[in-house]
This record gives C-alpha cells, sequence and structure tokens, in this order.
C-alpha cells in the first residue's frame, strides 16, 4: 500500500433533525495511515474540515464511545451495509482506494449528520422487561444454577449491543411501522431462558403478543445477515414465537 494514498469519502450530511432541506452529500480526501478505519479518517477530517473541492465546512459528527465494537454507538450505513465505524477498517472497505460511502442509519430518527437517535430500541428492552427482577436491596445468597447447556445457549443471544444494524435491515422495521424488531425478540429469548428470568417469562410473551409483536417478523432473514456479532436472530424468533404461541393456548392455566 503506497503510504502517500488519500482516502476518499462521501459522507451524507444533514445539519439538524428538522433542517431536511441541508442534507447534501460531502466529499472528503484525508491522508491514508496504517489501521485507519472510518473513525479515524473522520477525526482526520474533523482536525481539517475542508471539502475535496477545497471548501472550508463545518466539521462531520458522529457517535462513539468503546471504540473496540462493543457499544454499538458508532453504528452507520457504510458503503451501504449497517456496520460499527469502529472496526470498518479502510484498507478492507476500499482496498483499491475506492470512495467511501457513509450515511446515518435510516430506520431512527436523525439527531445531525451521522447521529441517530436510537431510543426507541432501549424503550423497546424495557417494553419487554428485558432484566432480571432482584427483590430488594439485601443480600440474596448464590443465584441459582444455570446448567452448561443453558450457558451454552444463552451467551451468544447475551452479545448483543443494541446497536440497530438488524433493525436497519430488516424490512419490517421502521419509523413507521410497529414491529419491535429481532434485537428486543433475541433479548425475551435470553431473559426467558434464566432461571430466574422465567419467573417473568409469560409478562415478556404477552408484550411480545401485542401489535407489533413477534408475528409481524416477515421471515427475511435480513437481519440475521448483518448482526456483527452473530447473534442467531431467526432462531431467537423461531424460539420466541413457539413460547408465544404456547403461551396464548396455556398461559391462563399459570394464572
Ligand atoms: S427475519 Fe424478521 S426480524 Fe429478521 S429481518 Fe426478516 S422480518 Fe426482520
Ligand atoms: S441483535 Fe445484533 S445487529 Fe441487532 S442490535 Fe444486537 S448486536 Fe446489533
Ligand atoms: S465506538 Fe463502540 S462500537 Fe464503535
Amino acid at each position: 500500500m503506497p503510504e502517500n494514498r488519500v482516502v476518499r469519502l462521501k459522507i451524507l450530511r444533514q445539519d439538524g433533525p428538522k433542517e431536511k432541506s441541508s442534507r447534501r452529500w460531502e466529499e472528503f480526501s484525508v491522508d491514508w495511515h496504517p489501521q485507519m478505519n472510518v473513525i479515524s479518517a473522520l477525526m482526520e477530517i474533523q482536525k481539517k474540515p475542508v471539502t475535496a473541492d477545497g471548501k472550508g465546512v463545518s466539521p462531520v459528527v458522529w457517535d462513539s464511545c468503546c471504540l473496540e465494537e462493543v457499544c454499538g454507538a458508532c453504528t452507520m450505513v457504510i458503503n451501504g451495509r449497517a456496520r460499527q465505524a469502529c472496526s470498518a477498517l479502510v484498507d478492507k472497505i476500499s482496498p483499491d482506494g475506492e470512495p467511501i460511502t457513509i450515511a446515518p442509519m435510516s430506520k431512527f430518527p436523525l439527531v445531525r449528520d451521522l447521529i441517530v437517535d436510537r431510543s426507541r430500541m432501549f424503550e423497546d428492552l424495557k417494553h419487554v422487561k428485558a432484566w432480571i427482577d432482584l427483590d430488594g436491596s439485601h443480600e440474596l445468597g448464590p443465584g441459582p444454577r444455570q446448567s452448561p447447556e443453558n450457558q451454552e445457549e444463552a451467551y451468544p443471544l447475551s452479545r448483543c449491543m443494541t446497536c440497530g444494524c438488524c433493525l436497519e435491515a430488516c424490512p419490517q422495521y421502521g419509523q413507521g411501522t410497529t414491529f419491535i424488531g429481532p434485537a428486543a425478540i433475541n433479548q425475551v429469548r435470553l431473559f426467558n431462558l434464566h432461571p430466574s428470568g422465567k419467573m417473568h417469562a409469560g409478562e415478556r410473551l404477552e408484550a411480545l403478543m401485542e401489535n407489533g409483536g413477534v408475528a409481524d417478523c416477515g421471515k427475511a432473514q435480513n437481519c440475521v445477515e448483518v448482526c456483527p456479532k452473530e447473534i442467531p436472530l431467526v432462531d431467537s424468533i423461531a424460539v420466541v414465537s413457539r413460547q408465544t404461541t404456547k403461551h396464548m393456548l396455556f398461559g391462563w392455566l399459570l394464572k
């Protein structure tokens, strides 16, 4: 790779949530350096916010936190695919110096430039009670034992970082639809598997039996293709669908 290579970026920008008329593509060229990722390219633009044709502009803004594909904050659409900017290596996504296109995710309200508001995902986690209730703050002793098989099933499901890639790819999910999406459904499977979490399994399933619940999945399977944590989302949807059917038929026996 020549040391004097430049990295070309084409970025979709908008000045604020309501400033639709400011929506535009801007092109930038920054110096390449080894191990560069999309965040480090954006940092170069921040240091010198000048477009490829020499126009001074406001610095591009984005969200990030962990810089190691754990928090999900830097998720954006890079070369047409939702992924984390911190793990998108320039040499991999633009091996011959092709321009890299970067846009914000489209399924969430835009805040500015590459920042979107993913609150709906967190509200949906609250809606399905994606946690384990603790009875007070006193010493509870060791929790119930979890079998190795149960742990093996739960671990991959627990890797979700609420990044939103699966929702960006899902044709059923969007700002005009009520479908809760695969990430929250997967969390229901995870918490219903847990020996203590099972106590509230019925409530979680009932949340997914409402409008916008698991029945709205169109089974296109785009979600599982894009999940950066390789979570078996389609399996989770199938498992939770079976649980909701069983709960619908026999749940009243437990009440
Ligand atoms: S399988 Fe369901 S959740 Fe996954 S992308 Fe398709 S419609 Fe969305
Ligand atoms: S399931 Fe995968 S793609 Fe969806 S939010 Fe979680 S980590 Fe991201
Ligand atoms: S900054 Fe946390 S995933 Fe990229």
